[in-house]
């Protein structure tokens, strides 16, 4: 049966640090209050000049270049964001043109925090279909830009960053695999944590009074958000073990989508995995969304916390509400 292996990885985030205590230039908030509660220190923003694709593009080519591919060789791009450069179309092809690969298809995800394993689980199904050999997939986002840093908008703000991951995914016939994907959606909760506007269903899209009203903005109910997602998180960890008939205590690595340190603490406490099987990074980067989980295996993979043959588990949760995991063989 055909494997779908990941065969290289990448990342790319800005030069530019944002510390906790740059923020309190903009906003009433401390370094106390967010190390407390999100574990955050500092994040990466872009500088003025920088688009969605040059952060895709560099993650991509680091991840090609740990493959050893060239990007004609892609067959299929896959590109995960929830903040497009422009309303359409989508940044797949923009990073089809960047990275100077063929006429292949491209193909966005708009899952959120979850889009990088929704996008994994889709380039795993599309080699194990026999429909393409050479997969690249990417998570990229610029927050820093939609950010509303007045008070107002605060609790959101201190939370995001910008970056790209990226993994290159290749058919092979042993060794490392994608074992098993679980995807869900809830869109109950959409407004829970949503940017509502520009709408494509409301006549010219926004107002002058919307925008006043800081409704462009991205909103979130903190404490429904965090919630659901230490339940799902669980039980997504859960269920992609079983479906890949794998014991909690065989997996090396856990990479949680780094939403916040807590968050990722009480999964720890409560799934009963050991500390060292939990990958953190949020420290340095903040939520990334789309970008958090590729950029965190890209860096793990360098650190040596993964050797082939090690059962890894990606897991998410994020607006919509989604939530998925993706369980896979180095
Ligand atoms: N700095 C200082 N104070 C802040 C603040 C900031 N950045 N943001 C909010 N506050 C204030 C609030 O206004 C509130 O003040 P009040 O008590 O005077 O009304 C107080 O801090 C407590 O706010 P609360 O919302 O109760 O805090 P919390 O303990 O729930 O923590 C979050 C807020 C956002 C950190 C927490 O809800 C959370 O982690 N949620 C999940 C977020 C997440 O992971 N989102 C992405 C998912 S993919």
């Amino acid at each position: 049966m055909t494997c779908a292996m990941v065969i290289g990885t990448g990342h790319c985030v800005p030069e530019r640090v944002v510390t906790n205590r740059d923020l309190m230039q903009w906003m009433d908030t401390s370094d106390e209050w967010i190390v407390e509660r999100t574990g955050i220190r500092e994040r990466r923003w872009i500088s003025p000049g920088t688009t969605l694709d040059d952060l895709a593009a560099g993650a991509a080519r680091m991840a090609l270049q740990d493959a050893g591919l060239a990007a004609e060789e892609l067959d299929l791009i896959i590109c995960a964001t929830l903040n497009p450069d422009c309303f359409f179309p989508g940044n797949g092809v923009l990073l089809q043109h960047a990275l100077g690969a063929r006429t292949v298809g491209a193909l966005d995800i708009r899952n959120q925090c979850t889009g990088f394993v929704y996008g994994l689980a889709t380039a795993a199904a599309h080699i194990k279909a026999g429909l393409a050999r050479t997969v690249l997939v990417v998570g990229t986002e610029i927050h820093s830009t939609s950010l509303d840093l007045s008070d107002r908008g605060r609790d959101i703000a201190v939370l995001f960053g910008d970056g790209a991951g990226a993994a290159v995914l290749r058919a092979g016939e042993g060794g490392g695999d994608v074992l098993a994907s679980v995807l869900h959606s809830q869109g109950e909760f959409a407004r829970e944590l949503w940017c509502e506007l520009p709408s494509g269903s409301q006549p010219g899209r926004i107002t002058a009074a919307q925008i006043a009203e800081g409704r462009h903005y991205p909103h979130m109910n903190g404490r429904a958000v965090y919630t659901h997602a230490v339940r799902r998180f669980c039980e997504a960890i859960q269920e992609v073990l079983d479906a890949g008939g794998v014991a909690k205590q065989d997996v090396k690595l856990v990479i949680p989508h780094q939403a916040n340190l807590r968050i990722t603490e009480a999964v720890t406490k409560r799934f009963d995995l050991a500390p060292e099987q939990v990958f953190s990074n949020i420290q340095r980067y903040g939520n990334t969304t789309a970008a958090s989980i590729p950029i965190a295996l890209s860096e793990a993979v360098r650190e040596g916390r993964l050797a082939r043959g090690d059962l890894l588990v990606l897991v998410a949760f994020g607006s919509g509400f989604t939530w998925g995991a993706n369980l896979i063989r180095w």
